[in-house]
């Protein structure tokens, strides 16, 4: 595996879900995959889970990590080519990119969407030009569309508790106080679609996501009905793809245990970090019904699997620095 993006850059993802698992059961199994190589996490948005899951298995395979928190700690970055930059950006990304791949092997990369103009966003900009400039693989730490590492971790978890081959699952739309990206509950139906399981999504009236992602899921605007039967109920606010950027409010959509009164085994789930009684009742994050933080445990392994197949797919050389080093020697 060169990049990690999207769901299409997996061969097989059975066999990915398999052998994260299989990480999971050993997870020291593998401690000299990335000895003397690089990874760099660069974040232009904040991050808990998936800095650190990332950082745990990049350094239980063995990896050296390079972490910067690039909106906060770096230069404020141009990303506009042709700009004349005489304004606030300090440093161009073609630069800043180039740079970033001398230093790593891997580069781990986290933009988020700016949710005012939905071509901008979906041309994904910062991340293809990270791409280009960096010349070196990519690791998606959740891009304006999509969050594949999320999603990987999110399979593990249904695999590791599904009683039937394909389990009901229900992406169901949550309320918030804010507007937030479509890259989770776009990535998470890329991902159970791709898995072959059969999904629902449940959202209002103008709240649909991006049909790219959702083709092959039943869509309804009926929360109760979505719910019935379910196994895994996943609960996600996303902003409006119509009305693009735009938040709605509309509290009954808040998952409750009432609501699940026709889905007596479904189990949990949620991406984190998550408001409590605005999107999630507390006393269902706080139920055994509740996967949670075990989803956020399996991103260490989802990212281990994918490391360790990037880290397989790197030319056996030394890392990027070095390699310019001794040939010009
Ligand atoms: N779920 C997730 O990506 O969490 P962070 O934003 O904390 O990384």
């Amino acid at each position: 595996m060169k990049h990690f993006t999207t769901v299409h850059d997996v061969h097989d993802v059975h066999a990915l879900v398999a052998e994260a698992i299989a990480l999971k059961q050993n997870p020291f199994a593998h401690r000299d995959a990335g000895l003397n190589k690089t990874l760099g996490l660069f974040f232009m948005n904040p991050s808990l889970r998936t800095r650190l899951s990332t950082q745990k298995a990049a350094q239980l395979l063995g990896m050296n990590v390079l972490a910067m928190n690039m909106d906060k700690d770096g230069w404020a970055l141009e990303l506009e080519d042709g700009a004349v930059m005489n304004g606030s950006k300090v440093e161009h990304i073609r630069e800043a990119a180039a740079v970033l791949g001398q230093y790593c092997d891997i580069i781990g990369l986290r933009s988020f969407p700016e949710l005012h103009d939905r071509a901008t966003d979906y041309s994904e900009h910062t991340f293809v030009k990270f791409l280009h400039h960096c010349k070196t693989p990519v690791l998606s730490l959740e891009s304006a569309t999509l969050h594949p590492l999320q999603s990987l971790a999110d399979l593990i978890t249904i695999q590791s508790h599904a009683v039937k081959p394909k389990p009901k699952v229900v992406l169901t739309w949550a309320p918030h106080v804010k507007a937030l990206p479509q890259a989770v509950a776009n990535s998470f139906a890329e991902w159970i679609l791709a898995a072959e399981m059969d999904l629902t999504i449940a959202h209002p009236p103008g709240m649909e996501l991006c049909a790219d992602y959702t083709a092959g899921a039943t869509i309804t605007h009926n929360q109760d009905e979505a719910l019935a039967d379910a196994d895994f109920v996943y609960v996600k606010n996303w902003s409006s793809s119509n009305d693009y950027g735009k938040t709605y409010d509309d509290a009954s959509w808040m998952l409750t245990p009432g609501k699940l009164h026709n889905a007596p085994d479904a189990k949990i789930m949620h991406c984190l970090p998550v408001r409590r009684d605005v999107e999630l009742s507390a006393a269902l994050l706080d139920s055994n019904r509740s996967l949670v933080t075990e989803q956020a445990a399996n991103r260490v392994f989802a990212a281990m699997a994918v490391l360790k197949r990037m880290l397989e797919g790197l030319p056996q050389t030394q890392n990027a620095m070095q390699h310019e080093t001794v040939n010009a020697l």
